[in-house]
């Protein structure tokens, strides 16, 4: 269990929650997190938004009993997290952009951190939130509220994309993406139960075969990804 510095709203429904002590982790890997309360049983997949020396953040969205628990502890309580897990995004070289739909942003804050020169397209549908801790990060950061953030991105421009969002949006930028020598990369997601390999509820048909998505994932080429089995999860 670890201490909770503070667990704020951005905007109505998106919470920073701080936790004290030191931890491990790199861009795109996430940890399982659980309230202290015995309900739901099972922890949560929360990607660490930002890491620092005595300190783990999470930027996380309220979609049901288990993040709207998170969303009620108070600075002082405790959680109970686990990590970190997954394989993150890869270290690269050459021009990135790095591009982000919604909570789909929240992985990519560390990358912005480890890669400062990096392009920074952030898409928000209704209200933009953590805006300022990219451009804290990054030289360079587009935000776009409504439509797509995809329309703003020329792929042929960069060696190197990373990109998590809603499915839509990532299948749009592979096809945006398909025929130029730009290298994507992104981020998916799946219903996790034990989050470290061992139930195989989080499988994800490739085009290499069926994948774990908090082993082998979350990040994967896009030259790998199955549309089809991301739609609906
Ligand atoms: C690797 C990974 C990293 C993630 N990082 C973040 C993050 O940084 N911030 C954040 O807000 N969320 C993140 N998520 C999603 C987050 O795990 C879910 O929103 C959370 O588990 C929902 O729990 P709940 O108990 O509140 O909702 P539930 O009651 O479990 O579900 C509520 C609704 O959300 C849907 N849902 C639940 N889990 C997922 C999922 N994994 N993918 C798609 N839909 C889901 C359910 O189908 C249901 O409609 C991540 C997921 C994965 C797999
Ligand atoms: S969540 Fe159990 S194998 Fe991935």
């Amino acid at each position: 269990m670890a201490n909770i510095i503070s667990n704020v709203a951005l905007v109505p429904g998106i919470y920073v929650m701080k936790i004290e002590g030191k931890f491990k982790g790199e861009m795109g890997q996430f940890y399982m997190l659980r309230s202290g309360t015995g309900y739901p049983l099972l922890p949560r997949p929360i990607s660490i938004y930002d890491i620092g020396e005595e300190s783990i953040s999470f930027l996380y969205r309220v979609v049901g009993e288990g993040t709207k628990l998170f969303s009620q502890l108070q600075p002082g309580q405790e959680i109970q997290l686990d990590g970190p897990f997954g394989n993150g995004f890869p270290q690269v070289e050459g021009s990135l952009a790095l591009i982000g739909g919604g909570m789909g942003t929240a992985p990519l804050l560390l990358a912005a951190k480890y890669y400062p020169q990096a392009h920074v397209y952030l898409g928000f549908a209704q209200h933009a939130f953590g805006v300022e801790a990219f451009e804290a990060a990054a030289a360079s950061v587009q935000v776009k509220v409504g439509g797509s953030i995809v329309e703003e991105v020329d792929p042929a421009l960069y060696a190197n994309m990373f990109s998590c969002g809603p499915t839509p949006m990532l299948e749009a930028l592979a096809l945006k993406t398909a025929g130029t020598s730009s290298r994507l990369y992104i981020s998916t997601e799946r219903h996790m139960a034990c989050g470290i390999g061992a139930c195989l509820g989080c499988t994800m048909r490739t085009r290499g075969g069926n994948r774990r998505v908090c082993k082998e994932g979350p990040v994967f080429p896009v030259e790998e990804v199955e549309f089809d089995d991301l739609h609906g999860v």
